[in-house]
């Protein structure tokens, strides 16, 4: 059987570091926050190179707390792309606000750049660019359009640790940066973990405040917070790893290119990378208009695959009821009815990679 990924190759490759790290954490008594989640958050933030990381219990939280720090909220409206994970529109409304969906770029999956000034209302407030698969959106467009209607940048990095836009790394680009540590993710913890960066002292000052109960002086709320704080051993789990996070995604790279090398021959959709862009490869996307019959011939042969995401978000249960509909964005809609994961993992091994191109060259045949 061939996983899509495979979390305990990677815990086995450095196992001694992460027991050690552990083993530590449990001698040190200390489980939230502290000085575990302070060195990590440092070294997200010089990785990244802004100047503060907020280490939270998760991605969706990351989004959440970052509108909240941004005052967004009933009566306003935030920009998405209509090709994304759910947390992104999910965490939108949860705050009051409106998901306002742009359709996505047909190759490369990210927020179409010349749709987004169209969607923008008097009661638009920020856009939420997705770094969907690893592939870095068009940033430089979104923040120039962001500057020119005073609109905020939150960008979701949860799939794209260590991507890069024109040289410089996603998360770092905007206003805020959301990170989400899943153990899945090309950072992955062994539970959920997230993390928020930003350059702005007091938007951190506010978002730390918000991950413990509103609190500048405990017990004291302030406002209406959460409690989202960083696990010490999470934290602790994720700076072993962290070292290795580069050569990781290289890994990743260097798997998807020889998937695209293999596999475009065979007239499959392969994913693109923008000449702007350093793609992490958090997923190898290919598509296929026969995408369920593809994935059930893998099956057979033994082989993982999966769909990320077979609804888009605005026809989902909650969107529905802003009056989102089927035939609202076409690009997303073909994309979840076509697009495929393949497994990739750092740690997938060629004569793995060769077995799951031997299978798609059966079928394609
Ligand atoms: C694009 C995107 N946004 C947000 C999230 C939420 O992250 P988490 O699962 O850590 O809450 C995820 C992760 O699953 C994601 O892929």
């Amino acid at each position: 059987m061939i996983s899509l990924v495979d979390l305990t190759a990677q815990y086995h490759s450095i196992k001694q570091e992460i027991d050690a790290a552990v083993l530590a954490t449990l001698e040190s008594g200390h489980f939230i926050l502290g000085p575990q989640v302070t060195k990590f958050e440092e070294s997200v933030a010089a990785y990244l190179g802004v100047s503060h990381a907020v280490g939270l219990a998760s991605g969706t939280d990351a989004l959440v707390i970052a509108l909240r720090a941004l005052n967004i909220g009933a009566g306003d409206e935030v920009i998405i792309p209509a090709y994304t994970f759910f947390a992104t529109a999910g965490t939108v409304m949860s705050v009051g606000a409106k998901p306002v969906f742009v359709d996505v770029h047909p190759r490369s999956y990210e927020i179409n750049v010349t749709e987004i000034e169209s969607a923008i209302t008097e009661k638009t407030r920020a856009i939420i660019p997705v770094h969907l698969y690893g592939h870095p959106a068009e940033m430089n467009p979104i923040l120039e359009i962001a500057r020119k209607h005073n609109l905020k940048v939150i960008e979701d990095n949860a799939q794209g640790f260590g991507a890069e836009y024109l040289g410089r790394k996603t998360g770092s680009l905007g206003d805020i940066g959301c990170l989400s540590f899943f153990p899945t993710k090309n950072l992955g913890a062994f539970g959920d973990a997230g993390m928020i960066v930003t350059d702005d002292p007091a938007l951190a000052e506010r978002m730390k405040m918000l991950r413990a109960h509103g609190w500048k002086k405990k017990y004291y709320s302030e406002e209406v917070g959460y409690n989202s704080r960083l696990d010490a051993l999470q934290a602790a789990i994720l700076q072993a790893k962290f070292p290795y996070a580069d050569s990781w995604n290289n890994a990743r790279r260097a798997l998807a290119q020889r998937y695209t090398e293999h596999l475009a021959p065979l007239g499959v959709v392969t994913p693109i990378e923008e000449e702007w862009g350093r793609h992490v490869y958090h997923l190898y996307i290919i598509r296929s208009e026969k995408r369920d019959e593809l994935q059930a011939f893998l099956k057979q042969k033994g082989i993982a695959s999966d769909v990320y995401y077979p609804l888009p978000p605005h026809l989902s249960v909650p969107c529905r009821a802003f009056g989102y509909k089927e035939g609202d964005f076409p690009h997303a809609e073909k994309a979840a009815k076509e697009t495929l994961a393949l497994p990739l993992y750092p740690e997938l091994t060629q004569s793995q990679q060769d077995e799951v191109i031997a299978a798609i060259a059966e079928f394609s045949r």
